[in-house]
């Protein structure tokens, strides 16, 4: 097995395994440190059927069931899709995962360690791959913040809410009913990350209400200014997909955006998506 890191603070990949086998414990456990050490992982050229990616999932806790049920698989309720395609004029899959910077389901009581992406379909424009996925360290970020204002925010909680502030068009209904199954969460806007105790910071545009305690506007614009220095640059990876990659990130130390720059029918993108280990943030 070879761990090949990027040049960037964060990603790395792995070659030389193949994830359809079980891995034994030795094995997990360098890709485990490896995972915990660059929060987003590659593992190109994998030929994955369902149940060995659901085994793989396993490995690093309990696999999830999926929240938007309507686009979990028919036949493996663990794995969601994550598609532009249609089928009889309806999205087989989410079709817009990751407009917006994030960290996948922060508005659950338990959001998952990890997401793994799964790559069946890639587009491709005149050679052009599409549909990238940028990365950004969390963690990096609180490290680089200045000593006073680590301090300031250490013991803050950001109020998250499913389609937050986020901005939609014409699915008011939709959301009103995600809200009414998940309900308001609080989080640290600071969190020890479970595996490697780094600080990482924890709120984003998108998701983030408020802060307790703090009156509204306060609170959103130092949501906003830490959301935004959460995506600076210098803490980015970028994802250029290739066919069959099994990628998984850390949703703990890193946020992430698609880029949506794909369009049915033209272009096709196919994943399967299972996220695992729910824990309570701290
Ligand atoms: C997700 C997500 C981004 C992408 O699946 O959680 O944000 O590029 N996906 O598909
Ligand atoms: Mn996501």
């Amino acid at each position: 097995m070879q761990i090949v890191p990027s040049p960037n603070v964060i990603g790395a990949k792995i070659q030389g395994v193949d994830l359809a086998q079980p891995l034994s414990d030795a094995q997990f456990q360098q890709v485990e440190a490896a995972f915990n050490k660059h929060a987003i992982i590659c593992f190109p050229k994998q030929r994955l059927s369902e149940p060995q990616m659901i085994s793989f999932a396993r490995r690093f806790g309990d696999v999830e069931k999926i929240f938007l049920k309507h686009y979990a698989h028919p036949h493996y309720p663990e794995i969601m899709y994550v598609s532009n395609i249609k089928e009889n004029g309806n999205d087989i899959g989410h079709a817009d995962a990751g407009r917006v910077w994030h960290t996948d389901m922060s508005y659950t009581a338990r959001p998952p360690r990890a997401t793994m992406l799964y790559a069946l379909e890639i587009p491709i424009d005149n050679g052009k791959v599409l549909g990238d996925t940028l990365f950004s360290s969390a963690a990096d970020a609180h490290d680089a913040l200045p000593f006073e204002t680590q301090m300031r925010i250490a013991n803050l909680r950001a109020i998250h809410q499913v389609a937050g502030r986020r901005a939609r068009t014409g699915t008011g209904q939709q959301d009103q009913a995600l809200r009414k199954e998940q309900p308001a969460v609080v989080h640290p806007v600071v969190r020890t990350h479970p595996h490697t105790g780094r600080k990482c910071l924890y709120v984003s545009k998108g998701e983030c209400e408020g802060i307790e305690g703090m009156p509204k506007d306060e609170a959103l614009a130092l949501i906003d200014e830490l959301a935004d220095h959460i995506i600076d640059p210098r803490f980015h990876h970028t994802h250029r997909w290739q066919l069959h990659d099994l990628l998984m990130w850390d949703n703990c130390t890193v946020q992430h955006l698609a880029s949506l720059d794909y369009q049915w029918p033209q272009h096709r993108r196919l994943m399967h998506r299972i996220t695992v280990d729910g824990t309570v943030p701290v």
